[in-house]
């Protein structure tokens, strides 16, 4: 496992994540998708698991669906599991967020 933090306190997270807009956050050698949902964080592969689009220009639905750009394939935010296509889920990283910060953690490569 890897851990990484964004930020250094709670309200300088919030502040630097705006709701509903995904962000693309390098992690060491890695690039994810950051989203946000109230004070709920998501974390997830930045590629699309059906053809590789870029989830960072995907958007989100009512239903806190992820909708990929390309062929508008579903993943639920929380799971990662796939909604509407057919293809693997999409990979999720935990997060917490803290007085001191956002932890995201990554599997070990
Ligand atoms: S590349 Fe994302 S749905 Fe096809």
């Amino acid at each position: 496992m890897r851990q990484f933090n964004l930020g250094k306190s709670k309200e300088g997270v919030l502040n630097l994540v705006p709701e509903h807009t995904i962000k693309k956050v390098s992690l060491g050698n890695q690039s994810i998708g950051l989203l946000r949902i109230g004070e709920t964080f998501f974390a997830f592969q930045s590629q699309c698991p059906h053809r590789g689009a870029s989830l960072i220009q995907g958007s989100l639905n009512a239903a806190g669906e992820l909708i990929c750009p390309l062929h508008q394939y579903r993943f639920e935010l929380k799971s990662g599991q796939v909604k509407a296509g057919s293809c693997p889920d999409l990979e999720v990283f935990p997060c917490e967020l803290s007085e001191s910060g956002l932890q995201i953690t990554l599997p070990s490569k």
